[in-house]
This record gives C-alpha cells, sequence and structure tokens, in this order.
C-alpha cells in the first residue's frame, strides 16, 4: 500500500497545501471529501481564527484533514496543544526547525511530515525523527529557497539518501505530473496553485482568472537577496519589486485585500510556475478525479515501455 496514505488515512495520496488564509475549511473539506487530505493552515497568524477553522472541519466532513504548523512564526505552543487537545493525527511542519515540536506531537501519536527545499534540511529533518518529507521545488508558489532547484532533481538527490515518504511539491497540476514525480521516487503529491484556483478556492475571481490568463513564464522569483524570498504573479507591483532587487514586508501586508477583493496590486499574488497549465476553474472534485485518471493512464502507458 502507498505510504502517504497508511499515513492520512485519505483515498488519494494527494495534500492539499497549506496556504495563509486561504487553506480554512471550505476549501479543505472539499478536498478530503473529494479524496485528498486537506490541511489548515496556521501561517495567517490569526490563531484563535485557524482553531475555529479547524474545529469546524468534523461539520464539514468526516474524512481525515490535517493542519500545516511554521515553527517559526508559532509566538508559543498554544496551537501546537490544540492540535493534539482536537485529535488531529496529521501534521506538516515548515519554516523552522523541526526538532521544536517533534516529541510533542509524536507523544501524542500525530504523524509529521516537515517541508524542505533543499538536501540539507531533508538530512535535518529526517535526523530530527520525522515521518516524511514534503519536498518543495522551486517550481512552486510561495516562499522558497534562494537556492533554486528543480522538483525533480531534489526528490532524486533526497532518495539517494533516504528512503523515507516524500510529498512532491512544485508544479503538479496532473495525473502527468504526478506520475513523474512519483516515478522518481514520491509518495504522493502536494498541491497549491491548482487548488487556488479551484471553484472551492475563497479567493477572488480576479485572482482565479489571472491564473489562469498566466503563461509558465508567468511568476517571477522575488527577494532574492534578503529574505523572505517568494514566487508571485508578475504584475506592476512585483516587476517593480524585481527591478528594485528587494521587497519592503509592507509591501505584503495587503495581501488580503488581494485574496478576497480582487485588487492584484495590493500585495504579491503567490503563485507556481504551473499557472501555465492551468486553464479552467474546476471544482476540487473534478481535479482530484481527473488526476487519478491520468495518472493511472500515464502508469499503464509507461509499463509498456521495456528498452
Ligand atoms: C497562494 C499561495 C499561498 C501559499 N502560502 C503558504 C503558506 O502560508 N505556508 C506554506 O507552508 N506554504 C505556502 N505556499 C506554498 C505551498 O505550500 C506549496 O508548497 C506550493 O504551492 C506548491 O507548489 P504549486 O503552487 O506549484 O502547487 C503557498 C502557495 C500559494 C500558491
Amino acid at each position: 500500500m502507498n505510504r502517504l496514505i497508511q499515513h492520512t488515512g485519505s483515498r488519494y495520496p494527494i495534500i492539499q497545501a497549506p496556504m495563509g488564509w486561504i487553506a480554512r475549511s471550505q476549501l479543505a473539506s472539499a478536498v478530503c471529501e473529494a479524496g485528498g487530505m486537506g490541511i489548515i493552515e496556521t501561517s495567517s497568524g490569526e490563531i484563535d481564527n485557524c482553531k475555529n477553522e479547524i474545529l469546524a472541519m468534523s461539520d464539514l466532513t468526516n474524512k481525515p484533514f490535517g493542519v500545516n504548523l511554521p515553527l517559526l512564526f508559532l509566538k508559543d505552543d498554544s496551537m501546537v496543544n490544540f492540535c493534539v487537545d482536537a485529535g488531529v493525527k496529521f501534521v506538516t511542519t515548515s519554516a523552522g526547525d523541526p526538532t521544536k515540536y517533534i516529541s510533542v506531537l509524536k507523544d501524542a501519536g500525530i504523524t509529521v511530515y516537515h517541508a524542505v527545499p533543499s538536501l540539507d534540511g531533508a538530512i535535518k529533518a529526517i535526523n530530527a525523527g520525522v515521518d516524511g518529507l514534503v519536498v518543495e521545488g522551486t517550481e512552486g508558489g510561495g516562499f522558497k529557497s534562494p537556492v533554486e532547484v528543480g522538483l525533480l532533481v531534489l526528490i532524486q538527490s533526497i532518495r539517494q539518501n533516504s528512503d523515507i515518504p516524500i510529498i512532491a511539491a512544485g508544479g503538479i497540476v496532473d495525473g502527468s505530473g504526478m506520475a513523474a514525480v512519483f516515478a522518481a521516487g514520491a509518495d504522493g503529491i502536494q498541491m497549491g496553485t491548482r487548488f487556488v484556483s479551484s471553484k472551492e478556492s475563497p479567493v477572488h475571481t480576479n485572482f482565479k482568472n489571472k491564473i489562469l490568463e498566466s503563461n509558465i513564464d508567468g511568476t517571477l522569483m522575488l527577494n532574492k537577496s534578503s529574505k523572505p524570498v517568494i514566487r508571485a504573479l508578475k504584475s506592476n507591483l512585483t516587476n517593480s519589486i524585481e527591478k528594485k532587487g528587494i521587497m519592503d514586508m509592507a509591501d505584503f501586508m495587503k495581501i488580503q485585500e488581494l485574496y478576497f477583493e480582487g485588487n492584484m496590486e495590493a500585495a504579491p499574488a503567490l503563485s507556481g510556475q504551473s499557472v501555465g497549465l492551468i486553464h479552467e476553474i474546476k471544482t476540487v472534485k473534478q481535479i482530484i478525479d481527473e488526476i487519478i485518471i491520468e495518472f493511472n493512464q500515464v502508469c499503464n502507458e509507461m509499463g509498456k515501455y521495456k528498452f
């Protein structure tokens, strides 16, 4: 049996990415109902709202779901304790030292995957005792490593060093992308940009339409000489940040105006290169069903090759 499914209890090894303000119960429960694993974000820092979103999940789905804990941004252990008390079974950790809460989470019987953008990060997480890794290639949307390594190379380099379960993230939107990362050694996939553009995603139509209109060169890596490095859609704002070479964090503060009011110049619109592969707004169920059908077809086709 697929190792990620064993860990999540979901029907398919497909994870919805944690995304500040976006990865909440409306989207996450749709993913769970469609057979994937929905993840509730806590990176927005809106701890009380996120706790309520976690509680809301049990009203919306009886399928398993997970929570993301961005370690650097947690002010204290209240969110960790809340996950333990709420009976959360699957946690992804990111942005920070994977040893920080690993024993509390593992002692509570929670499966922990840590997000890494590099081989070094993977080895540290493995040594910290995580159950699996979310391996994030440079193709993906959101906060990125300044060292730009593509997903397939990253998975293969980690596979040369470890057999730990891997969720592949970055640039995947369909069954052929899923088959490609499985061929490289992944056990599952995580998608952000594809789910942002789904019907159930809470973001404004302007953001979804901009994803549909964009090509594979429609994103920029910004703030490369500082922190955080991000990948976001091209816009007047992001073009000017790229020209300056540095991002003022104030540029980021109006992200909710972009997400929910549709002002595409209010902040950088976090998105991956996969925007160029997304041409239609689909329901989460349609996205997941089509991925599984195509994944099975591609695997059958590939099985015919004998050189
Ligand atoms: C709009 C958006 C917001 C994101 N916000 C977060 C976040 O808050 N925390 C996080 O760990 N990753 C975040 N990410 C990165 C995703 O977790 C994931 O690694 C990435 O989306 C995968 O690549 P893809 O966008 O090509 O699917 C975000 C991505 C997007 C597109």
